[in-house]
């Protein structure tokens, strides 16, 4: 299969981070925050294994307009998304992996432009549905997917080794690059 990747990078003119594919030097600043907001982590070979996945997407800092009390220094991977594409007879099936972001600069709209760069970068790729699973206690990011518009396909009961349920959710991604489009116009 051939992908395109980064078709929603860049975006930094206005001193934002810059989001862009990941390269491999990226993976222990994206290993470190894995560690950090997550009580169960990948570890850190899953995360090679997604080095060419079509929406493996971070932030990078530049070093200035820091949010805060947060220090940035350029190049610091700010957050990370993990966006995967599997084939289905034509109506391909996107799946974002993982996303999350440094907890010093959570906040700030970092985690819905990953999302958003992901999701394009899916549907460029030929993605018509994508999918996620979450936790059924993380508010915080099941306000940032409904916002986006996937809704709970289903729930999942003990779908986390450590026995919490998920919850599944779907997005048309092909509604939601039109309703972006709109709104950018
Ligand atoms: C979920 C996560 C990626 C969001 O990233 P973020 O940069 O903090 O979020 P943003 O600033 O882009 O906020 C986007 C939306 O998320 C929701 N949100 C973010 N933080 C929230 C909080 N503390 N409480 C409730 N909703 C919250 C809101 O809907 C917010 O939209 P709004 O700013 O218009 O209210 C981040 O909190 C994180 O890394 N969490 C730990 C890892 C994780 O849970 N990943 C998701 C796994 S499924």
């Amino acid at each position: 299969m051939t992908t395109s990747r980064g078709a929603a990078a860049g975006d930094d003119a206005n001193g934002d981070p810059r989001v862009r594919p990941v390269e491999r030097a990226d993976l222990l600043g994206v290993f470190r925050i894995e560690k950090a907001v997550f009580t169960q982590p990948w570890p850190y070979a899953a995360f090679e294994q997604l080095l060419d996945a079509p929406a493996f997407l971070v932030a990078e800092g530049d070093g200035a307009g820091s949010p805060d009390t947060a220090r940035i220094d350029a190049g610091d991977v700010l957050g990370y998304v993990v966006g995967d594409l599997t084939p289905n007879h034509g109506r391909d099936l996107g799946h974002i992996k993982d996303l999350a972001v440094r907890p010093d600069v959570q906040g700030h709209g970092l985690g819905r432009r990953l999302l958003r760069a992901a999701l394009r970068d899916l549907a460029a790729n030929g993605a018509s549905v994508v999918k996620l699973e979450v936790r059924e206690s993380n508010h915080p990011a099941q306000a940032l997917y409904s916002d986006e518009g996937f809704r709970p396909a289903r729930r999942v009961p003990r779908y986390y080794g450590d026995g919490e349920a998920a919850f599944v959710m779907r997005l048309d991604v092909g509604e939601w690059v039109r309703r972006q489009n709109a709104t950018e116009e």
